[in-house]
Parts: C-alpha cells; sequence; structure tokens
C-alpha cells in the first residue's frame, strides 16, 4: 500500500489524561495549528483494558469521533510498551530481566519480557480487540505497534529461545563450534542448553548471534499483533512502528518486512541541529523500507531527556519539519501536544502549557501546519529517486562496536562523515542494506562493510560486474557472516575483484600524512597498507613517508572488474581528502548534482513523480543566501513564480518546477 495522503501533519494526543470536557478545546486548538494527524492510545493500556478481559473503549470512540469533527484522522498506538499493574501483578513472569539478572517492576514502561508467552498472549487479545473495534472506522488511518522497541530480556524463556535458535541455525553443535572457533579458550559446548545469553563481553560470533536472535525475536513479537490486527482492519490503514534512526538493537530491514511504512521519531536533546546527522536519519530510515516515510515524533522546540535540554533557536524546529519532508516524510507529529499534570515527562516541551494555552513555540509550528496544507497537493504521490546509495550494514555496525579496536572508531561518524562530503554532490541519496537489489545506482558506497556474507559479495560482485563502482571504506570486508575473520584478506571475498588486499591495518593515535593524484591530506583514526596484487590495480593514494610501518605503502587502490571498478579506501580521510575522494568517484561514474552550484549552507531536496518534481531547498546557516533554480517554477510558500529564491536564515523554499527536469 502507498502512504496516506495528504501530507500529515500533528501531534501525540493522550485524551485519556484529560476529562473530556476538555477535548474539544484542545482539538480546536489543533485545528487552529493546521493539524490532521493524532496518535493515540499508545501507553493507554490500563484505561482500555482496566481490568483483565474487560474493555472499554467508549472514551476513545469519542476521542476519535470528536478528532473527525475537527478534520483530524488517527493513528492508534497498540499499548504493549507500558502493560498495566494487574497483569505485571498477576503474571510476573512478563516482567523483562536486564543482563545482570534483575527483574523489572511496575512504574515505568518497556518493563515487559519480548519472549514471554504469557506476555504474547495478552499484547494480541488487547491488539484484536482494539483491531475489531477500530479497524474499519473510517477516521483511523494507520496503527502504531507497540512505541520504540528497544530492551531485550534476559529471562529463562529468552535463554531457552536462544538456544532453540541456534539449534535451528547451526544443526548441530559440532557445527556452531566449528564456525565459532570455540576451541579458543575451551569454549568447545557439548550441547546447546550450555551456551550462555549475553550482550557483552562474549565470542563475537554469539554477541552477533544474539542481536539476530533479537531481530527476530521482535520480527516474532510484531509477527504476535499484525496477525491479529490485519485481518480485522481496512486494507487502507497502514501499519509501522515507531524507531530510533541509528538504534542498534536490532536489523530494521529485517523487522520491517512485515510493516506497510517507516516511522521514526527525531529528536535533538541539546537543541543544535545538525543537519547532515539529520539527513543521514532520514534516509536510513527510508532505506527501511525504500519509500517514503513518517516522522511519528519530533520536539517542539526540547526534550527532557538531554543533559541540557535546550530548545531549538527561533525557527529550526519548522526547518527540521521541512527537512524531514524534503527527505521523504509524508508526516511529521510533535511529541507531544500537552504534558500530563503529573509523570516522568513533565518537563517535556509541548504546544500547549499546563494551563491548557498555547506557548511561544505554537505560532512557529501553526506557521509550519499552514506551509504544509499550502503545499500538500504538489507533494502528493512525489518520492525521492537517487543515482547513488550509501550500503549501511547492521552486521558490520555491530562487529565493529563488539571489537572496535580503537575507541575512536565510530561507525555513525565514519558513515557521516562519508555522507557530509558526498551530499552536495549528490543531492539525493539512497542509504541501503548491503543485500538491497544496486541496479540503477551508477556508485554504491560502503563505508565500513566489516562484515561481508557469501550472499553480500555475490550482490556486490554482480553489481560491478554490470558495469557499478563500488567503493569501500576502511574496515571492509574483514569478517564473514559468523563474524569470524575471513580466511583472506580484506576485503575477503572481493580480494580478487580488487586486484589487491589489506596487508595489515592500523589504529592511530596522531594522523598519518597522505599524498597522490587526488591531493594531500591525513587520516586520524585508521589507516591501512593497501598492496596492489593485479598489474592493472591503481594506486589512487599514498602514505607519506613520515608515516612510520605506512610510509609509501598505498592508501587507496582501484581496479576494473566486470564493465564496473572497486575502489578501496583504506583510511579515514579528513574532510578535504575525503571531498576529494568522493568527486572523483562520483565523476567516474557520471553522477552530477541535480542543481549544481549551491551555497554551502543551502541543501537542496528533490521529491518528483511522473507528474512533476518538487524541489525543496533549506538555508541551514544563519545568513540570507540567493538561489539560482536555472527552471521556471513557482515557490508555493510565497507564490511566486521565477527562476530563482530568496532564502533568509534558516529559510525554507518549496519550489514547484513548471515541467520536468
Ligand atoms: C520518545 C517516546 C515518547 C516520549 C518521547 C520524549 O522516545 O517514544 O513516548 O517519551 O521520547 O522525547
Amino acid at each position: 500500500m502507498t502512504s496516506p495522503q495528504p501530507l500529515r501533519f500533528g501531534t501525540a494526543w493522550y485524551p485519556e489524561q484529560w476529562p473530556e470536557e476538555r477535548w474539544e478545546a484542545d482539538l480546536q486548538l489543533m485545528e487552529a495549528a493546521h493539524m490532521n494527524v493524532v496518535r493515540v492510545a499508545e501507553f493507554a493500556w490500563s484505561t482500555m483494558e482496566p481490568s483483565e478481559g474487560h474493555f472499554d473503549f467508549t472514551w476513545l470512540d469519542h476521542a476519535i469521533t470528536l478528532a473527525a469533527k475537527h478534520h483530524i484522522a488517527v493513528v492508534l498506538g497498540t499499548p504493549t510498551a507500558a502493560p498495566p499493574a494487574w497483569l505485571t501483578t498477576k503474571y510476573p513472569e512478563t516482567l523483562r530481566v536486564d543482563e545482570d539478572g534483575k527483574r523489572a517492576e511496575h512504574g515505568n514502561r518497556q518493563h515487559f519480557s519480548f519472549t514471554s508467552p504469557r506476555y504474547r498472549e495478552l499484547s494480541a487479545r488487547i491488539a484484536l480487540e482494539m483491531a475489531k473495534h477500530f479497524g474499519h472506522n473510517p477516521n483511523v488511518i494507520g496503527w502504531q505497534l507497540d512505541n520504540e522497541l528497544a530492551a531485550p530480556s534476559f529471562d529463562p524463556s529468552a535463554k531457552q529461545q536462544f538456544h532453540l535458535w541456534l539449534q535451528h541455525r547451526y544443526g548441530t553443535i559440532a557445527e556452531l563450534n566449528r564456525r565459532w572457533a570455540t576451541a579458543y579458550w575451551s569454549q568447545t559446548y557439548d550441547n546447546f542448553d550450555e551456551i550462555p545469553v549475553h550482550a557483552k563481553g562474549e565470542n563475537p560470533a554469539l554477541l552477533l548471534d544474539w542481536k539476530r536472535f533479537a531481530t527476530d525475536t521482535w520480527v516474532d513479537y510484531m509477527a504476535n499483533q499484525i496477525n491479529v490486527i490485519r485481518p480485522n482492519i481496512a486494507p487502507g490503514q497502514f501499519i509501522t512502528t515507531n524507531t530510533m534512526h541509528w538504534f542498534q538493537g536490532f536489523d530494521h530491514y529485517v523487522l520491517h518486512r512485515s510493516l506497510d511504512i517507516a516511522a521514526w521519531d527525531d529528536y535533538y536533546p541539546d537543541g543544535h541541529l545538525d543537519p547532515v546527522v539529520n539527513a543521514v536519519q532520514h534516509d536510513l530510515v527510508r532505506g527501511f523500507k525504500q519509500k517514503n516515510f513518517w516522522v511519528m515524533e519530533t520536539q517542539p522546540g526540547f526534550v527532557n531527556w538531554g543533559a541540557i535540554n535546550t530548545i531549538l533557536p527561533p525557527g529550526v524546529t519548522r526547518e527540521m519539519a521541512w527537512q524531514a519532508v524534503g527527505h521523504g516524510a509524508d508526516a511529521v507529529l510533535y511529541w507531544q501536544w500537552r504534558s500530563a499534570l503529573n509523570g516522568q515527562e513533565e518537563y517535556h516541551g509541548t504546544l500547549l502549557g499546563a494551563d491548557g494555552t498555547p506557548v511561544p513555540i505554537y505560532a512557529e509550528l501553526q506557521k509550519t501546519g499552514a506551509e504544509f496544507e499550502q503545499a500538500s497537493k504538489a507533494l502528493a504521490g512525489t518520492s525521492l529517486h537517487a543515482s547513488v546509495a550509501v550500503l549501511q550494514s547492521y552486521d558490520s555496525h555491530w562487529a565493529i562496536d563488539f571489537q572496535k579496536h580503537s575507541q575512536k572508531f565510530d561507525y555513525e561518524e565514519q558513515f557521516t562523515d562519508l555522507y557530509r562530503a558526498l551530499q552536495p554532490l549528490a543531492q539525493n541519496i539512497d542509504i541501503l542494506s548491503p543485500d538491497a537489489d544496486l541496479t540503477g545506482y551508477k556508485v554504491v558506497f560502503a563505508p565500513s562493510l566489516n562484515v561481508i556474507s557469501d550472499a553480500t559479495a555475490k550482490n556486490l560482485l554482480a553489481y560491478v560486474q554490470r558495469g557499478g563502482h563500488l567503493v569501500l571504506g576502511p574496515r571492509s570486508g574483514m569478517k564473514n557472516g559468523d563474524n569470524a575473520l575471513q580466511p583472506e584478506r580484506q576485503p575477503g571475498p572481493l580480494a580478487a575483484a580488487l586486484g589487491g588486499h589489506v596487508a595489515q591495518y592500523y589504529a592511530l593515535d596522531k594522523p598519518v600524512e597522505i599524498t597522490g593524484p587526488l591531493g594531500s591530506g591525513s587520516a586520524a583514526i585508521w589507516a591501512e597498507e593497501l598492496s596492489p596484487t593485479a598489474p592493472d590495480a591503481k594506486v589512487l593514494m599514498t602514505y607519506a613517508d613520515s608515516a612510520g610501518w605506512l610510509a609509501g605503502k598505498p592508501a587507496a587502490i582501484e581496479h576494473g572488474f566486470g564493465k564496473g571498478s572497486i575502489t578501496y579506501i583504506g583510511a579515514t580521510l579528513d574532510a578535504g581528502l575525503m571531498k576529494a575522494a568522493v568527486t572523483s568517484s562520483l565523476s567516474e561514474a557520471e553522477v552530477h548534482p541535480i542543481l549544481p552550484g549551491l551555497p554551502a549552507d543551502v541543501e537542496l531536496m528533490d521529491r518528483s513523480s511522473a507528474q512533476g518534481a518538487v524541489w525543496i531547498f533549506i538555508n541551514h546557516g544563519s545568513a540570507a543566501q540567493h538561489v539560482e533554480t536555472h527552471r521556471d517554477g513557482t515557490e508555493l510558500l510565497s507564490g511566486k513564480s521565477g527562476q530563482s529564491i530568496e532564502l533568509p536564515p534558516h529559510g525554507v523554499a518549496v519550489y514547484q518546477l513548471a515541467r520536468r527536469p
């Protein structure tokens, strides 16, 4: 199914926390802010099922009907992130156990065990009752399952299921021993029941399998609800869950297979937006389903859980909303409308104050809502199309985090450094799983593809053979799918096609200089010596003579393979060299910016459909900017037509092209 239209703008609303007489006033104020969607009920289990098996949806019926009167559609949350006290009291085995063996108590949230069979039963029951009751309500447009799936449990049922999972994966304990290399430290197991359950400090194969087990368990946890919801809802209602950008608790590509759209929660606790970091996160989430997504939660100015909960400067909450849309969001919802008068989040940013009247940021969001309304029609059915992809691998991220080798090596930072160089040159960028279909991408970057399974190797080699350009970054191809060292040197199964390999890797405590045809610069965190083996492998960068073990050795090589090429960059490049490397890869692959020559602070995002294209420009800087579009078009927020736009500091332009480029 496609994402619902029009562009949605709204908030998380908790009618169960307020007397019904208040709801009308809230909805009026939402409508006045041009809101057309609310997410409700995701923590309302104790109100919907006040005692076991007794359901009360009357209040929610009223809230949904009243919302409809104000032209506000509803996304319903299943309330399983917050089981009620009667449940955890009667069924204490449903409570989560942390890695140190401590069982959770009531009074917070996410206190359930993700493997507990009893919890599954009780979750399915409330989800089914909700689906039967609301599945054909015309004002309910979608479902959010649970809320920010996060904490695994280490209780006896989790341990038992992990053992079964391992048995299923390996068949025999001998096979597990072989692939985990358990002769090391006498880790050899005689049967699956002996295997410990840990998420740190263990054999890297166990750690990776625990993450995969957690992924499959969350998939199953979702399926438990989807299986009862899906048959009872209208086909137009979507099913999603809200995730947390880089969160590493499970493989999001796998989790999203059974969901209709991706949705995420976009927060800047310190109040300082880094537009590149935010852009990466949006593209990451768009890649979960390779289509438009929702921002299910974002801050109305500030949060309550950072070190210093600074507010975003004036205009930046609006800027963030438009950046989300630019990157493919079809909805932006604020968390939350108004704080409950008590509870853990009293200090969080809201649109209304404790007295029920607007706080200062309401006006900024009201303006944003009006703009969404203005641009909604032009953006309907549009999405992003990119000729450049960056591969993001959960296996690799996990494997590096288990054995960092340098505390300074941060997977997300490495990824973002590459993206930072790439974005002004490529503009639209897709972030994908290494197992995604890469057909049609002119160039594919894989910044730290540490784990390369046989299937991934096959996918990448086929891509290059057909004419693709693959650019690998440091630490690539060191591990196989069992998180074991590849018996070849890096990049393992790609070494032959690369016509070279990594002779040695080095964690750096001070920068090493690099020179070569692309320019000079340095690497500060990681450096690998490349060793070309094919006579036609080209050396692109070389370490300087002052670089100790690396002196005079290749830092990057490139080799033609099939109709395409593979480049391996073995060093964490500084910004200048990264830009040079990326520029060279893009020019070889004939990738050009959608609109060249933009000022450095101006980001362009291109959403298009068969009918037309809309360019969203955002000035992330604090000086005004002028942009020549070189195309006829109309800026939808001002209504001005022409070939140029003016962007004040933190300004936004939504520029509908007169013709498809
Ligand atoms: C999210 C959560 C919300 C709310 C919000 C506060 O992580 O889903 O329920 O707690 O944070 O920023």
